[in-house]
């Protein structure tokens, strides 16, 4: 009996382990050489807008002098050559102008190029639904309140966006760059009011009636509550008005919880592809009450179930045998 037990465990085991490792095997990231062929290029500009400080020769005083940069013109590096856009010379969207300094005046007026100028309609980036996206975002809130104002940009940085959604295993990473996404405005009232010159609504105020605030924001997004839900696009692009906000709890704690259709629905999408499971397991990281269903907890629980009942019998029958 004993032995049995223990071969048994030990199979179970072994079975565990093995889609373990499958789960890890997803997890990988490719990892990719990168050769950052504008760097030496970008470094004409960066040596005055990757710092708080710049030097420049004033020919009026005949020696090179040390000033403050404007904070909002300050570039993190790091960050430029980990986003999307790594790979581009800051000329390719700025002006080639800017080489000379001080920069001529009228170089403010320069028209920027938007994302559909590059994206749109092209079969390269048709996994990512640009044009979808840019229908969504057009009926937003914001775009529709403040149209010209309110670009792709404001959201996404051009000197640092990265996608994060599609390829950041961890959900909790990807919670945090997309809701600061949002604080940066609805935290942050001096980029608030570049859109918009209302006082802005303080977010924690406005949360108040949702229990344990801080930890419903580290789990979840601001536009799973926030955004219209579309199934044929990843990420959500429009933002509803207050009112039609999710408010109701079960939407989130319920068997079918909208979040498997949101924020988890890109690991749902990728693990039903591989395994061909229904029940995917996505939701095995995070514990959230209602919402749990892991097909292999099931089927174990219903193994051990079984097993413990077979021995509860066994046991019964050899006792009234020996009787
Ligand atoms: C010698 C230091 C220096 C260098 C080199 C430099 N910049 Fe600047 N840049 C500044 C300063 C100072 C400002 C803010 C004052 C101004 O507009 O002249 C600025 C402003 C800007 C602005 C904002 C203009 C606005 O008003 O919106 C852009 C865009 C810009 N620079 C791009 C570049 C690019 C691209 C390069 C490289 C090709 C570059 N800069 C090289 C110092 C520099
Ligand atoms: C993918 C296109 C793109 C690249 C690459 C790019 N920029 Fe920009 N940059 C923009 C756009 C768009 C804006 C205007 C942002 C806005 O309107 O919110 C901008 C704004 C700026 C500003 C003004 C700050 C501000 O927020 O208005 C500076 C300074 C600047 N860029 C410098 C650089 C430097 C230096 C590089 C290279 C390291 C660079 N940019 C690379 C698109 C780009
Ligand atoms: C000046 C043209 C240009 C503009 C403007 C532009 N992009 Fe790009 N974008 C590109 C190019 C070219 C690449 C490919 C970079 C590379 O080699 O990986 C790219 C890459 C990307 C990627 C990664 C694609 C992938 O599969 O690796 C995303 C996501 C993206 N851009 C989103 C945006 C968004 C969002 C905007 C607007 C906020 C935008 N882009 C604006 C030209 C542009
Ligand atoms: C109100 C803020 C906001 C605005 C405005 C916005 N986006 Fe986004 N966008 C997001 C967030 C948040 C994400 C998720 C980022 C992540 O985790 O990858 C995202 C993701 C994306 C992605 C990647 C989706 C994927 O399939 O991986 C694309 C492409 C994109 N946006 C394009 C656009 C374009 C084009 C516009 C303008 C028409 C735009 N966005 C305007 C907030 C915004
Ligand atoms: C560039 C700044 C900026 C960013 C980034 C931004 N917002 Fe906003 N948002 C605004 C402004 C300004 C308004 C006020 C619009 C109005 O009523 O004039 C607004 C309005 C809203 C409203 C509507 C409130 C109402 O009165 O009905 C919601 C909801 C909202 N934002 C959510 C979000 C979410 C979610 C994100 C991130 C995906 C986001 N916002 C990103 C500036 C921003
Ligand atoms: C659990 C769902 C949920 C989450 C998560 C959530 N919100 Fe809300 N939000 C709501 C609801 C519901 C309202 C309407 C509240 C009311 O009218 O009393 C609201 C209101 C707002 C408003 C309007 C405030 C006003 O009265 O003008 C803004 C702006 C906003 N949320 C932004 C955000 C941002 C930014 C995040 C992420 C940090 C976020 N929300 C996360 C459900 C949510
Ligand atoms: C947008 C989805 C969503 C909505 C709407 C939502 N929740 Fe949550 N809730 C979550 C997530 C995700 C967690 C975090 C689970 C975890 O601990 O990992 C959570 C956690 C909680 C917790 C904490 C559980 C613990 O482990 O301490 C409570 C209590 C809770 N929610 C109650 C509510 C109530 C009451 C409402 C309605 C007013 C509500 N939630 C609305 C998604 C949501």
């Amino acid at each position: 009996m004993i032995t049995g037990l223990s071969k048994l465990g030990l199979a179970l085991f072994t079975i565990c382990a093995f889609f373990t490792c499958l789960q890890i095997g997803f997890s990988q990231d490719e990892v990719t050489e990168r050769e950052y062929v504008y760097a030496e290029d970008n470094q004409q500009c960066l040596k005055c807008h990757g710092h708080k400080t710049y030097y420049f020769y004033n020919e009026g005083v005949g020696h090179e002098v040390k000033e403050r940069m404007n904070p909002y013109f300050v570039i993190d590096s790091a960050e430029f050559y980990q986003s999307n856009h790594w790979n581009f010379s800051c000329t390719d969207c700025h002006s080639m102008d800017y080489r000379n300094f001080p920069h001529a005046g009228e170089l403010r007026m320069e028209v920027k190029a938007v994302c559909m100028d590059c994206h749109g309609g092209d079969d390269t980036y048709a996994k990512y639904h640009f044009e979808g996206v840019d229908e969504e975002f057009i009926k937003s809130v914001h775009s529709t309140k403040h149209s010209e104002d309110f670009t792709c940009w404001m959201c996404h940085n051009p000197h640092s966006y990265k996608i994060n959604a599609r390829n950041n295993t961890n959900v909790k990473q990807t919670i945090i760059y997309d809701n600061n996404i949002c604080l940066s405005c609805h935290a942050d009232i001096n980029k608030y009011q570049l859109i918009s010159d209302k006082i802005n609504p303080n977010v924690l105020v406005k949360h108040e009636w949702l229990p344990n605030q801080a930890l419903h924001f580290a789990n979840v997004r601001c536009i799973e509550c926030h955004a219209e839900r579309n199934d044929s696009i990843l990420v959500s692009h429009n933002i509803q008005t207050k009112d039609k906000a999710v408010k109701q709890c079960v939407e989130c704690h319920s068997q079918n919880s909208l979040l498997m259709a949101s924020l988890y629905r890109f690991q749902v999408k990728e693990s039903r592809n591989k395994l061909g499971f229904f029940n995917a397991s996505v939701l095995s990281e995070s514990y959230i009450i209602g919402a749990n269903r892991n097909y292999y907890l099931n089927v174990i629980s219903i193994v051990i179930f079984g097993l413990v009942f077979a021995g509860v019998l066994f046991h019964g029958i050899l006792r009234i045998l020996k009787k």
